[in-house]
């Protein structure tokens, strides 16, 4: 399973760091929603879920966290702990967040508005909806 682990460049000087991401150019997808996480409780697992189209790039801007993403076949954990790296996540991938560090900022980029109708929140679900990608 190959994990997708961008890392952005950034425009440093002597004030400090930035990091600039543009549409369809450091993100692999035109960029129509952010959302963040933050004041995430400890022992908290988020996520346990995957999509039917949506494309995320997942950012952890602040403090820790870990990705656990799952293609059906299998797992892999991923840290994120750097403001310029960014995971991508496709789809197709189950995927779970975990670990956050009291001062975490988990900032995700998508490539749809919200919509709960693309969510796949079971897994055996999820396992029937890999197999029939495979199938085609
Ligand atoms: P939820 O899907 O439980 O988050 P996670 O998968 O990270 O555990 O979302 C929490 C709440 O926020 C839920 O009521 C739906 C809402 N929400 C939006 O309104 N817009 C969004 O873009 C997202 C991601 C969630």
């Amino acid at each position: 399973m190959q994990v997708v682990k961008y890392v952005f460049q950034p425009h440093g000087d002597d004030r400090g760091q930035l990091v600039a991401l543009e549409e369809n150019k450091d993100i692999p997808f035109k960029i129509k929603r952010v959302y963040y996480m933050y004041d995430t409780g400890e022992g908290v697992t988020r996520g346990h879920h995957a999509h039917k189209h949506l494309e995320q790039i997942l950012i952890c801007i602040h403090g820790r966290c870990k990705i656990r993403l799952n293609n059906g076949h299998e797992t892999k954990v991923v840290p994120l702990e750097k403001p310029y790296e960014g995971l991508y996540v496709a789809n197709n991938m189950w995927r779970e967040m975990f670990d956050f560090s009291p001062d975490a900022v988990l900032m995700v980029l998508a490539s749809e508005l919200y919509d709960e109708s693309d969510y796949i929140r079971n897994y055996d679900d999820f396992l029937k909806f890999v197999k029939q990608q495979e199938d085609k």
